[in-house]
């Protein structure tokens, strides 16, 4: 019967959002039209083949010292062959990059210098900014998982290019856009505020090492809503200096699902707080709603709120971990920790493939409290067996209907 339910409140969302990626943005229309600069008018060929970065450089300087508002154009149905580089602020009006066509990176690993690896397109220091257009950016990836020692554990590990980040840019609005095969991280906000991101679907092989769908980090103000991200790695990643994070209408799966941190990593200090996960289906991914922390940090994760989310297949479905370690070998015990504080988990429900559908593990020292488990009903994947909860320094309490029943274990 679960099944079913969960099977029956998918699709219609599904649905909805394929709807409305297929829409159109409108712009450039009516009264005040801004002036618009085509990568065509400046040398583009939009072959796929000759390389088109200097051409879309050279657009972008003009829309961005326009003092009219400016639409940076890459028509429809011709796709430009990009090289990494920087798009920078600040610009003397706002700017709409209208991403009709196909932008895509190059197929060779040496189109990248060696210094330069972990970029592809870089929007820096603008404000006021909008990409949108109903296009796609594809990483090309492919050549890269091959390469990746994620992969191929005889070759060496090097970075593979994030395709779009978004660097100190304030009043950011990035909606109806597709990023397809990305190098490794899809979409990366870093240090921006007042940032929406709408209507924008990331794909890619479940099987491709480390790529983030969109991740998240020194960003206040942010919201994200009405995505569609299939990926190798984790949906989104909300790490250190995120702060007012409202996420809603996202469907994520495969991948690692929605996850803050991991925090406190080298001993560093994070703060994160004001975090909004609501409305939310996952399927097929190895975590569901998850807090990791390294041993040894300092800092806070606070006021963190996972909402009505449906679960379908997911390994571990609830899930905080001060003991986080990713190294071969088991991280040493430390004293230190990031606080863990003010965390609910409401409204959440379906299917796990593991036993242990809720899982707290909390540091010796720095206990994580306030956690609050409200109406949660997580069911064995084909109704074979019990789930269970375990627990170790939690301070928890539960509200409603609450199954597995937490903390069993007693700690
Ligand atoms: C934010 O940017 C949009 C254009 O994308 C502009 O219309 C709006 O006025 C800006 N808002 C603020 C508060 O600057
Ligand atoms: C991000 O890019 C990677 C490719 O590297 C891909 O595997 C992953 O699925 C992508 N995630 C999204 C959301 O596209
Ligand atoms: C918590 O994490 C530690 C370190 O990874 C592990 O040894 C322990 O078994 C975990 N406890 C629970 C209850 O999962």
């Amino acid at each position: 019967m679960a099944w079913a339910m969960t099977k029956l409140v998918w699709s219609p969302l599904l649905v909805l959002l394929s709807l409305s990626m297929m829409s159109n943005a409108s712009s450039g229309n009516g009264i005040g039209s801004p002036v618009v600069f085509s990568v065509d008018n400046y040398g583009a060929r939009g072959d796929g083949k000759h390389d088109d970065t200097q051409a879309l450089a050279k657009a972008w300087n003009a829309a961005c010292s326009s003092s009219r508002p400016a639409v940076l154009l890459v028509p429809k149905g011709k796709s430009y062959l990009l090289k990494s580089l920087t798009l920078s602020g600040p610009c003397k009006s706002n700017v709409a990059f209208m991403v009709k066509g196909t932008l895509v990176a190059p197929q060779s690993r040496s189109d990248w210098s060696e210094d330069n690896r972990r970029h592809w397109i870089v929007l820096h220091g603008v404000s006021g900014l909008t990409v949108t257009g109903g296009g796609t950016i594809d990483g090309n990836g492919d050549i890269w998982w091959k390469n990746s020692c994620k992969i191929d554990k005889a070759l060496p590990c090097t970075e593979a290019p994030t395709a779009l980040t978004f660097h100190m840019c304030d009043n950011l609005t990035v909606e109806n856009i597709r990023i397809v095969d990305s190098q490794q991280i899809n979409l990366s906000v870093e240090d921006c505020s007042d940032v929406r991101l709408a209507r924008l679907s990331i794909t890619a092989p479940g099987t491709s090492p480390n790529t983030d769908g969109i991740h998240i980090t020194r960003s206040k103000d942010v919201q994200v809503r009405d995505c569609l991200i299939k990926t190798g790695d984790d949906c989104m990643s909300i790490e250190d200096g995120t702060h007012n994070l409202r996420v809603s209408k996202v469907v994520c799966g495969p991948g690692h699902g929605i996850s803050i941190g991991s925090l406190g990593d080298d001993n560093s200090r994070a703060e994160v707080s004001g975090i909004y996960i609501d409305t939310v289906q996952l399927y097929g991914t190895t975590n569901g709603a998850r807090v990791k922390t390294y041993q040894g940090g300092s800092g806070y994760a606070k006021d963190i709120v996972f909402q009505n989310i449906i679960m379908d297949n997911v390994q571990n479905p609830i899930i905080i971990d001060q003991n986080y370690c990713d190294s071969a070998k088991p991280c040493k015990n430390q004293e230190l920790a990031v606080e863990i504080s003010n965390v609910v988990f409401k409204n959440i429900r379906g299917t796990t493939v593991s036993k242990d559908a809720i899982q707290l593990n909390c540091s010796n020292s720095v206990s994580c409290s306030d956690i609050v488990l409200e109406n949660i009903n997580l069911k064995m994947e084909g109704g074979e067996g019990e789930t269970e909860s375990t627990c170790q320094n939690a301070r928890w309490r539960k509200s409603g209907n609450v199954s597995p029943l937490p903390c069993k274990n007693k700690n």
